[in-house]
């Protein structure tokens, strides 16, 4: 399905005269492939035979051969986002979402919800822009551009400039923006590949692609045709990696993966590249390291753990001083505390873990301390040295680059990239990170979106906005742990954690382990959150005395 979507993509792209007349001819093979049920195009051929293995419908290719037809003839000027979504949801999304929803149903037995159409979106939404972003100088020669004008208009960046193909500061700008918006849409888009395994690896692989290009394209790679500047050596781990664990997952399910009664099943078709010998896969992850203490999970919490806990670590210099040492012994101290607490969120099946580790305001220290915060970050970040990051857990981190070491910077963004397969735990690291300057940055970002035509102000809502913060994909906080003994938020996730439950503790941020963590999530699973409504007791004697 996507190979076929690719070749509609790139005819209608091509930018020659007869683009119509070719995509004419295209769908003509195709219609006659789906009829004799193969076909000597390996595309088609491919497409075919998962139509007639799985009884897909074909009722919408029609109309959505129509549509790229007229994409290649006409394609209207975007004023605004709004109609540039508008325009490509309409014409690769309804497709691609219900073939694939009935494959998945027939084949699997899962089902495709909102939350998974909304991935969908996102991942249409961010191949779209790549898309448009490549082939920008090409369309500038066409008369016409694949991004919202007034986008562009924002960034100083006209027609005649683009068609010139040099790499101005302007475009430069231009770009890099877009590739943020694009990853952030990627990172939504990646909730798909939790229903189900076999599915998991062919969208990550899909995930990964639109990421090498977004790197190509930010480092001034091609923006016309082909996919040349990705580096075909990337492109191609991705690919074999991806098709490795496709298959293997989709082995492992065979028992429960049979074509839907009586259809005719043809031979498969034969490889399409010339097999090329298989990367390792990646080392499984390591399990947690058990407690100190033999300490156990608590049982029995069923529904009621945490999706998302965010961790205010405080008390270090404290610590220190009751013992006489340095302030930079405690945050050292707390290092360890860091890593049980992260053992503990993964005994007990937290799904998001998001730690405090330096405020904005914190620089406001003595210039030794913060440095030697940033020193441990620095240390606590890097797969190679922090053992965490040989367990089951991926690293995000949230904040301002400004002003932080590029040495950190660096640990911070392998890591991430390194961990992104991972699913058992999401640990957030939250580093020169204020939720004023998080929260003011992305007005910022949008009210620029909006003077720029982008956005109209009526657009703008709560989920919309959310989009423009660090980690647009960062869930709502659940329950929000501060130790050390004071009870306030210090600029902590105003924004996730609006509904959060708050649990502080008195015990130094050196002094926790898992238990106390453990304990945190016993205290949040007791309470009764309302968000607003009515509790249980009161809904309860609500219908009763009506
Ligand atoms: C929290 O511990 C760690 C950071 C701010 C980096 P503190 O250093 O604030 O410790 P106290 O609050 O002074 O004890
Ligand atoms: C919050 O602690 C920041 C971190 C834990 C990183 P602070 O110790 O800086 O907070 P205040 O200054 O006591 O509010
Ligand atoms: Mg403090």
């Amino acid at each position: 399905m996507y190979g076929h979507g690719r070749v509609l993509d790139d005819l209608s792209d091509s930018g020659r005269a007869d683009a119509a007349e070719r995509i004419d001819a295209w769908v003509r093979a195709m219609e006659e492939d789906l009829a004799r049920g193969t076909g000597t195009d390996p595309v088609r051929r491919a497409l075919t035979h998962a139509v007639t293995t799985w009884d897909l419908p074909t009722g919408q290719l029609p109309a959505s051969f129509a549509t790229y037809r007229r994409d290649a003839a006409e394609r209207p000027g975007f004023t605004s986002w709004e109609q540039w979504h508008a325009y490509w949801h309409a014409l690769s999304f309804p497709v691609g979402v219900t073939r694939l929803a009935t494959l998945l149903g027939e084949a699997t037995g899962t089902r495709l919800g909102p939350r998974d159409a909304e991935a969908l979106r996102r991942w249409t939404d961010a191949f779209n822009l790549v898309d448009a972003l490549r082939d920008l100088r090409q369309d500038a020669h066409l008369g016409r551009v694949a991004l919202p004008l007034p986008v562009l208009a924002a960034h100083g960046v006209t027609l005649a400039d683009l068609r010139t193909g040099r790499r101005t500061p302007q475009l430069h700008a231009l770009v890099r923006e877009l590739a943020v918006t694009a990853h952030g849409w990627l990172d939504d888009a990646d909730g798909l590949a939790d229903r189900h395994p076999a599915l998991a690896a062919s969208w990550r692989t899909l995930i990964r692609l639109q990421r090498l290009q977004l790197r190509a394209l930010e480092r001034g790679r091609p923006r016309s045709g082909g996919r040349r500047g990705t580096g075909r050596l990337r492109r191609a781990l991705v690919l074999h990696t991806g098709r490795l664990h496709a298959a293997l997952n989709w082995r492992r399910l065979g028992a429960v993966l049979t074509p839907p009664q009586g259809a005719p099943v043809p031979a498969p078709p034969p490889p399409l590249t010339p097999v090329v010998p298989r990367p390792r896969p990646a080392e499984p992850p390591l399990p947690p390291r058990p407690h100190a203490g033999g300490a156990r999970p608590p049982a029995g919490l069923g529904d009621r753990v945490p999706r998302h806990v965010a961790i205010i670590m405080d008390g270090n210099g404290r610590w220190a001083a009751e013992r006489g040492l340095p302030r930079p012994r405690g945050h050292a101290a707390g290092q360890s505390a860091l890593r049980d607490v992260v053992y503990g969120a993964l005994e007990l099946g937290i799904p998001h873990l998001t730690l405090y580790g330096l405020s904005t305001e914190n620089w406001k220290r003595p210039a030794a301390e913060v440095e030697e915060i940033l020193r441990l970050l620095g240390e606590g970040a890097d797969a190679d040295r922090e053992e965490v990051f040989a367990r089951d857990v991926r690293l995000w981190w949230s904040g301002l680059p400004e002003g932080l070491p590029a040495g950190l910077l660096d640990a911070l963004e392998s890591t991430v990239r390194r961990t992104a397969h991972r699913r058992g735990l999401t640990l957030t690291l939250c580093v020169n990170y204020g939720g004023r300057a998080e929260i003011t940055a992305a007005a910022r970002k949008l009210a620029g979106d909006v003077a720029g035509g982008g956005v109209h102000p009526s657009a703008v809502t709560a989920p919309l906005f959310a989009r423009y913060l660090h980690r647009p994909a960062l869930p709502d906080v659940d329950l929000l742990i501060r130790t050390g003994g004071d009870h306030r938020l210090s600029n902590f996730l105003p924004w996730q954690a609006a509904y959060a439950e708050l649990v502080f503790l008195d015990t130094l941020w050196p002094d926790l382990d898992r238990t106390g963590l453990w304990r945190a999530v016993e205290t949040y699973a007791r309470r009764e959150r309302r968000f607003g409504g009515l509790g249980e007791a009161a809904a309860q004697g609500r219908i009763e005395s009506t």
